[in-house]
């Protein structure tokens, strides 16, 4: 885990996302679904953030601007110096026969590197309105719906799943395939097990999420 402050090498507006680009320096992109924490200059909390892609000296991260945290990181420009603190937390394994990646909506963040990992394998991409498919781009080899169709409606069987997206997904692609691997959210202070902030029940166990995750097998949660 290191400490920077990246130069931001630019932005991108991809539907209602931003790909915000920065210098990756000393910093080291870690295992897919790992997560880094992203402070704006002048914002006094970082917000955890997925990598996207690793491009050649840089790190790339797809952001929702829901808040005031991600309106920040958003409204960031070529030269500005955001914190980043990371890789965080524990990514996918990336040791599967047969891989088919599951995103839904901003959930498709750690997606693009995921399947760069794997060799572009198969991917199901589920989205709300036609504007925020326009990131599926992101991730080669993916069938795209819209809803009302939800991936779940398209996942084929005999697969190896790794998914991240909102729980009500999650929990819907855990009960189709209780072998996957699921990236999961929770607010998030620190990022590295200080702060009790992203503190959620496992197995009928309370466990902080950054340590513990983001990943986690639909086994250990349904438990
Ligand atoms: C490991 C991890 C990876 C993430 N990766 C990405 C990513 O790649 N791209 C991206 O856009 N977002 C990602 N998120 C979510 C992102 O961190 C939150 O949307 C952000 O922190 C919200 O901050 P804000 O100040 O903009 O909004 P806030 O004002 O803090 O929150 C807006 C609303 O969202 C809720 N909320 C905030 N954070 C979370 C959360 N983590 N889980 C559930 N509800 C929340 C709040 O309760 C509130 O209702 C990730 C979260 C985690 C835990
Ligand atoms: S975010 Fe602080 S303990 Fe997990």
């Amino acid at each position: 885990m290191q400490s920077e402050r990246a130069e931001v090498t630019g932005t991108e507006q991809i539907g209602p996302y931003t790909l915000l680009r920065v210098a990756r320096g000393g910093l080291d992109p870690g295992i897919p679904g790992q997560f880094f924490m992203l402070e704006a200059p002048g914002r006094p909390l970082p917000r955890p953030m997925s990598l996207c892609l690793a491009p050649p000296a840089e790190l790339a991260f797809l952001i929702d601007p829901i808040g005031p945290g991600t309106r920040a990181l958003c409204a960031l420009e070529p030269g500005d110096r955001p914190a980043i603190l990371g890789p965080l937390g524990n990514g996918y394994r990336l040791d599967v026969e047969r891989p088919l990646l599951v995103g839904g909506g901003i959930g498709i963040a750690p997606l693009p590197y995921l399947s760069e990992a794997l060799g572009q394998p198969p991917a199901v991409l589920g989205f709300r309105s036609e504007l925020h498919a326009e990131a599926a781009h992101l991730v080669p080899n993916a069938e795209i719906v819209v809803e009302p169709t939800y991936v779940t409606e398209v996942i084929p069987p005999g697969h190896d799943v790794l998914a991240c997206g909102p729980e009500p997904m999650l929990a819907a692609v855990a009960a189709l395939e209780p072998a996957a691997q699921l990236a999961w959210e929770a607010p998030m202070a620190c990022g590295y097990g200080a702060c009790y902030g992203c503190a959620v029940e496992i197995a009928g166990e309370i466990k902080r999420l950054c340590v513990e995750g983001p990943v986690l097998a639909a086994e250990a949660v349904a438990a």
